[in-house]
């Protein structure tokens, strides 16, 4: 197959770093360059289909900070997990046409040099391709390592999941009724809790945004909550340590309630941890996910269990590069159910 290189690449470059408050597209900025026209040894050049937008990115807009990951790099384009279609290599791994999932720009064209990890997708299974960026990747991976290996559920416990209707938490909320767990989770509008009990199959669920957290928590989990899974910090994590019992596991993946906050949450309540001998432990996935024998593990589960119909899972697509910083910040604002992704070339 003859390469192809495209004249013109549309890009999202990082252009203010929007400091402790909320991030808006201001931040952001359309740029139009030249792709080069040759490839040194080793790369390769990829047209990008989907981009993963995700939570975390926020704290990559922090120049100097004491996020776990590096800041994003001011005039550059931004970068995230994405699929991605090779139109020409240097590479003698990678062919013309393969499929791979790596990291690529906010753009719709990206040169990957050899050293970069990049893993092709076979896609025996079938499954969409925009899976591998949800519950058959990263977040997926969040999910099953937290509730199962942090969280290690047991028949008949009550799980409690803040930010269920999203990539990650409509994850935990299956792997909890899989494991014969009692599920409540809480989302920001009546349309996602009427989804988590009607298609995705939780026990119960609320609107957090409306009326008294620790009210509608005791009324839905009248034994208390033997595990949280945490996706927002916050507040709220300081109400559901009241509710814990005895021996309970709090399961620390996110606190989205607090990446656009200038004036952090302090937590009041965390001295219960020591009375009700609780676990309480933080955790990012990316040991995990560069470890090929939990991936294995993962990949294997989660996709029979996807074939056997015991999961459902859903998304939210977004079209264009040019509209990535309103997906993104429509992501942190709520508007996505499921993963949220940008299709990039149709
Ligand atoms: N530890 C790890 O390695 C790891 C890996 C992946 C993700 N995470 C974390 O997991 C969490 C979920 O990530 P995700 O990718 O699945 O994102 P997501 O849930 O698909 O999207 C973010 C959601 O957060 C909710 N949200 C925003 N502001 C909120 C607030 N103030 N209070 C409560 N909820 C709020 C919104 O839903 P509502 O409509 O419900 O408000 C929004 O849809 C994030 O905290 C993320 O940082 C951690």
């Amino acid at each position: 197959m003859t390469s192809t290189f495209p004249e013109q690449n549309k890009q999202i470059i990082f252009k203010q770093d929007p400091g402790s408050g909320w991030v808006d597209e201001s931040h952001m900025d359309l740029a139009f360059t030249h792709v080069p026209k040759t490839l040194k040894a080793g790369q390769v050049l990829l047209q990008n289909l989907y981009l993963s937008v995700d939570p975390y990115m926020r704290m990559r807009m922090n120049t100097v900070s004491e996020s776990y990951f590096p800041a994003f790099q001011l005039g550059k384009p931004l970068q995230g997990a994405g699929i991605a279609k090779i139109i020409a290599s240097e590479n003698d791994n990678y062919k013309i046409g393969d499929i791979v999932a790596t990291i690529i720009g906010w753009e719709e064209y990206t040169i990957v040099s050899k050293e970069s990890p990049m893993q092709k997708i076979n896609n025996e299974l079938n499954f969409p391709l925009t899976h591998y960026l949800g519950i058959l990747g990263m977040p997926g991976a969040t999910a099953y390592h937290g509730f199962i290996n942090i969280g290690e559920p047991k028949q008949g416990e009550t799980v409690f999941v803040s930010g269920a209707a999203g990539a990650v938490g409509l994850v935990v909320g299956q792997l909890a009724k899989l494991k014969g767990c009692r599920v409540i989770g809480s989302a920001g509008s009546d349309e996602k809790v009427q989804a988590l009990v009607n298609e995705f199959g939780f026990d119960a669920a609320f609107n957090y945004k409306i009326g008294n957290l620790s009210k509608k928590l005791k009324e839905l989990c009248p034994n208390g909550i033997d595990i949280y899974f945490d996706n927002v910090g916050g507040e709220t994590l300081d109400t559901v340590l009241l509710l814990m019992n005895t021996f309970g596991r709090l399961v620390e993946c996110g606190m989205i309630s607090q990446y656009n906050e200038s004036k952090p949450y302090r937590l009041q309540n965390l001295f219960v941890i020591v009375g009700k001998q609780l676990k309480l432990q933080g955790f990012i996935i990316s040991g995990q996910i560069s470890d090929p024998h939990f991936m294995k593990k993962f990949f294997s589960d989660m996709s029979k269990w996807l074939n056997e119909g015991k999961f459902k899972y859903t998304q939210t697509i977004t079209e264009g590069i040019e509209n990535a910083p309103s997906a993104f910040i429509g992501m942190l604002k709520g508007q996505n159910t499921g993963k949220q992704i940008v299709q990039i070339i149709k």
